[in-house]
């Protein structure tokens, strides 16, 4: 790890070391405190290329705006609250979204439970991977998309997950939000760097404006070693979202498609017993 890279020296959680790390099943939170970033589409985009790859994925939207579900064409009248309240089983809560991809759904529900899990106090932080532990051996990924900020549904999602991976665009802002978010993780312990991987993923790269590729150099500067290939601006991933469909599925030559190839090539070689 860069010996600048603010990631280097995490806190390690009180829960974290014991019930981390079995088997080769791989929980990855899509996170960053900034909005915009492409969380949603990565997460989205992630969950169907491995999918497509043959491997079993279940999407988790723990997100108030709920646009997992419209991204992939879908509107789920059930999801995450409905399993987070106890009003459902797991299998009445997960929908299938496309083969080997299943969704729980996100959406102003949330609201309740994340209020729930903030009365439960510091506790709270296990109760999503409390609720997914049932399920959790049908598949070989769970991907988590969060809100921005931090809320305690993001503080869940990032006590769940191994590996954390942080779309980064391409504006100053969004750095001061990856520094911002490095801060807090480290101080909350929410990731174990002894079994997760921090993964940078550079979005809304403009090849062709000097900013873009100064920040993007930045990155590479102080990230060299988490930082994946970039996610170039593409019109296509930005119709695509607008017909419901995955990148993969409205483009599947486009240099969108491309690009998100790289990063599921990028997981599935980080994933312990896939080397
Ligand atoms: N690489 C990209 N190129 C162009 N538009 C993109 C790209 N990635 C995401 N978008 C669009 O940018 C907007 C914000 O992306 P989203 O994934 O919702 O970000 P977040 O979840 O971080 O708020 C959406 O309209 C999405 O379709
Ligand atoms: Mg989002």
């Amino acid at each position: 790890m860069n010996r600048h890279s603010p990631f280097s020296s995490s806190l390690r959680s009180p829960f974290s070391v014991s019930m981390r790390g079995y088997g080769t099943m791989r929980r990855i939170a899509v996170s960053l405190t900034k909005g915009g970033v492409g969380k949603t589409t990565t997460a989205v985009t992630l969950a169907h290329g491995l999918a497509l790859r043959g491997r079993k994925v279940l999407l988790v939207d723990c997100d108030t705006l709920g646009q997992a579900g419209p991204l992939l064409g879908l509107s789920p009248t059930v999801g995450l609250a409905d399993l987070l309240s106890g009003n459902l089983p797991p299998d009445k809560a997960i929908v299938e979204a496309r083969k080997n991809l299943d969704l729980l759904a996100g959406g102003r529900a949330l609201d309740d439970a994340r209020r729930a899990i903030d009365r439960d106090g510091p506790g709270g932080v296990l109760t999503l991977r409390r609720a997914l532990e049932p399920v959790e051996p049908k598949y070989d990924y769970v991907i988590h998309d969060t809100s921005p900020g931090y809320d305690s549904l993001t503080v869940n999602a990032l006590f769940h997950a191994d590996d954390v991976l942080i779309p980064v665009s391409m504006a100053a802002l969004s750095v001061k939000g990856l520094l911002d978010f490095a801060h807090r993780i480290k101080k909350t312990g929410a990731h174990d760097p002894s079994v997760g991987t921090l993964y940078i993923l550079p979005s809304f790269l403009n090849e062709g404006l000097q900013h873009s590729m100064d920040i993007y150099d930045l990155l590479q500067t102080y990230f060299s070693k988490q930082l994946c290939q970039p996610i170039r601006s593409s019109a296509h991933i930005l119709e695509a979202s607008g017909h419901g469909k995955t990148i993969f599925e409205y483009a599947p030559d486009s240099q969108g498609a491309h690009d998100y190839k790289s990063l599921v090539d990028r997981i599935e070689r980080g994933t312990p017993g896939r080397r």
